[in-house]
């Protein structure tokens, strides 16, 4: 279910931002004109990816460089083996919706 944790004015082209999600830290970014939501936590060893370098649709773990497409949560580098958990994002009107993927 998309529920409201923000606004349009938190998220800023190119940038990250870490936001809570039904008590779990989503980080939502804005790359290429779209928007993509991916849980914060480095499957590698945990690290906020927030901490680390969005390139395009790539974003980069600082601690130990495992790389992600954004887009899908796919690894595109190790030492990561696991993807990350990809989560619906939209605008409607000024507010910033993300999937609490909790069943209802
Ligand atoms: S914790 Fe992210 S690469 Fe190791």
């Amino acid at each position: 279910m998309l529920i409201r944790v923000g606004s349009q004015t938190d998220i800023t082209a190119g940038g990250m931002k870490v936001l809570d999600v039904a008590g779990t830290k989503v980080n939502v970014v804005s790359t290429d004109g779209r928007l993509y939501a991916f849980d914060d936590t480095c499957t590698h060893r945990g690290c906020s990816l927030a901490r680390g370098r969005l390139d395009g649709t790539t974003v980069t773990c600082a601690c130990h460089g495992s790389q992600f497409d954004v887009t899908s949560g796919a690894v595109v580098h190790g030492p990561a083996q696991q993807p990350l958990r990809s989560r619906s994002v939209q605008l409607e009107g000024d507010d910033l919706l993300v999937d609490d993927l909790l069943a209802r």
